[in-house]
C-alpha cells in the first residue's frame, strides 16, 4: 500500500505531487496544427460560433474551478459567463436557449447535482460541454462536446490534482471559444497556450518550496478559525483554500473577496486570528495589489496574523506579512495553478497534525450520486 501511495502516508499527498503531470497531461493533444482541439465535439463550428452566453455548472472544488473559468472566458471571448452551483441551477429557472453553452465540470462525471443540471440544460435546448476526468462516465456521455482532464484517478476525497487539471481544461475551453468566435487571432491563442505549457514546471517549483508551509501548518493546527482573502482570480483560490481546510481539518474556514472585507468580514478579525491572503502580481495587477496591501495593513492593525502568498520579488508586501509564501511569477489568469498548491499542502498538514485521515474525511464521499 505504501508503494501505491508513492511512499506517502496518503494518496492525497501523492496526488498533490502529481500536479505538474496532471496539468501537462491535460494540455497534451489539445493543441494541434495551431488550433485548440476538444476530445469529443458533436457540435459544429457554426454552433460553437453561435454561442451567445455561457453558464458554468459544478459542485465543490469543480465549482471553484468554474469561478476561475469566468475570468478567462469573459476576458478572451467577450461572452457573458455565469457560474452556478449545479444544485441551485435548475431549481432557479435559468434563462437558456439553443445558443447557450452550459459547461459542466465534474471530476467523476457522476455527480447527481451536475448531471441533473446537464439534463435540465438539454431540456431547454442548450448545448452542453463537459469537462471531466473520467472516460465513459455519465456526464460526458450526455454532453455535446467533451474536454477530458487527464489527472489520472484521484483517490483522495478532497480534490487536488483534478482541480488543477480542471482549471487548465477550463482555460482550453475559453481558448477554443475565442478561436471559434475569432475574438483572438490564431497567434494569440498559440501564445496563451504556450503560457499554459510553461505552468507544469512552475507548479513543480512551488512543490519544491512548500516545506515552510508544513511547519506553519503544524504551528497553526489548533486555530479555531482561519480566514482566506483574495481578489480577481485570487478570490476563487481563497474559497478553494477554505474548502480544503474545512473538508480535511474540520476547522471553520471562510474565503472572502478582499474588497468585501470592509462590508462585514473585518468584524471577525481579532488578536491572533490567522488570515491567509492571496496576493495578485505587483506588476501584472498593480492597482489590486496596492488595495490588498492596504487590506493586510487593516487586518494586521486589528491583530490578525497574516500569512501571505505572493509573487517572488514582491517587496512591497513583505513588511506586512507575518509569514511570506513565495510563488513564481506567472500570467495573472494562470496564477491560481500556483497559489492553490500551498493551500492544499497547508490543509493536508493541519489535518495530519490533528490526527485525521486526509484521504477519507468524515461525512464526505468522493462522488455524490444522490441529489
Ligand atoms: C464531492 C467531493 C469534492 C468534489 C465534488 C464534486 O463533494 O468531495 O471533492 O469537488 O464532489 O465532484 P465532481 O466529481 O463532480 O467533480
Amino acid at each position: 500500500a505504501a508503494a501505491e501511495k508513492g511512499g506517502h502516508d496518503y494518496f492525497m499527498l501523492k496526488e498533490i505531487e502529481e500536479q505538474p503531470a496532471a496539468v501537462a497531461d491535460t494540455l497534451l493533444g489539445h493543441f494541434d496544427a495551431g488550433r485548440i482541439v476538444l476530445d469529443e465535439q458533436r457540435l459544429s463550428d457554426q454552433e460553437l460560433r453561435d454561442v451567445d452566453k455561457v453558464f458554468v455548472v459544478a459542485c465543490g472544488s469543480a465549482y471553484h474551478s468554474g469561478l476561475l473559468a469566468k475570468y478567462a472566458i469573459e476576458h478572451w471571448t467577450r461572452l457573458p459567463v455565469e457560474v452556478e452551483l449545479a444544485s441551485e441551477f435548475r431549481y432557479r429557472d435559468p434563462v437558456l436557449d439553443r445558443s447557450t453553452l452550459v459547461v459542466a465540470i465534474s471530476q467523476s462525471g457522476e455527480t447527481a447535482d451536475t448531471l441533473e443540471a446537464v439534463r435540465h440544460a438539454k431540456d431547454q435546448k442548450a448545448r452542453v460541454l463537459a469537462v471531466c476526468n473520467t472516460n465513459g462516465s455519465q456526464i460526458p456521455r450526455e454532453a455535446d462536446a467533451v474536454l477530458y482532464t487527464r489527472a489520472g484517478p484521484e483517490i483522495g476525497v478532497a480534490s487536488t490534482k483534478a482541480f488543477l487539471a480542471q482549471v487548465t481544461a477550463n482555460y482550453l475551453v475559453g481558448l477554443a471559444l475565442a478561436q471559434a468566435r475569432g475574438t483572438k487571432y490564431p497567434d494569440e491563442v498559440a501564445r496563451e497556450y504556450r503560457d499554459l505549457e510553461a505552468m507544469p514546471e512552475l507548479v513543480a517549483r512551488v512543490l519544491q518550496t512548500v516545506e515552510p508551509v508544513r511547519a506553519l501548518a503544524r504551528e497553526l493546527a489548533h486555530s479555531p478559525t482561519v480566514l482566506f482573502l483574495g481578489r480577481h482570480v485570487g478570490y476563487p483560490v481563497a474559497l478553494e483554500g477554505a474548502l480544503k481546510l474545512k473538508e480535511l481539518a474540520y476547522i471553520h474556514a471562510e474565503g472572502f473577496a478582499a474588497g468585501e472585507l470592509k462590508h462585514g468580514p473585518i468584524a471577525l478579525i481579532e488578536e491572533g486570528l490567522p488570515v491567509i491572503v492571496v496576493m495578485p502580481s505587483p506588476k501584472g495587477r498593480a492597482v489590486l495589489h496596492s488595495k490588498l496591501v492596504s487590506n493586510i495593513q487593516e487586518i494586521k492593525a486589528r491583530g490578525a496574523r497574516t500569512i501571505v502568498i505572493a509573487e517572488e520579488g514582491d517587496e512591497a508586501v513583505r513588511a506586512h506579512a507575518d509569514h511570506l509564501i513565495e510563488i513564481p511569477a506567472a500570467p495573472s489568469l494562470l496564477q491560481p495553478l500556483l497559489s492553490t498548491v500551498p493551500l492544499q499542502v497547508f490543509a493536508a498538514e493541519v489535518a495530519q497534525t490533528r490526527g485525521y485521515d486526509v484521504d477519507k474525511p468524515r461525512n464526505l464521499a468522493k462522488s455524490v450520486t444522490v441529489e
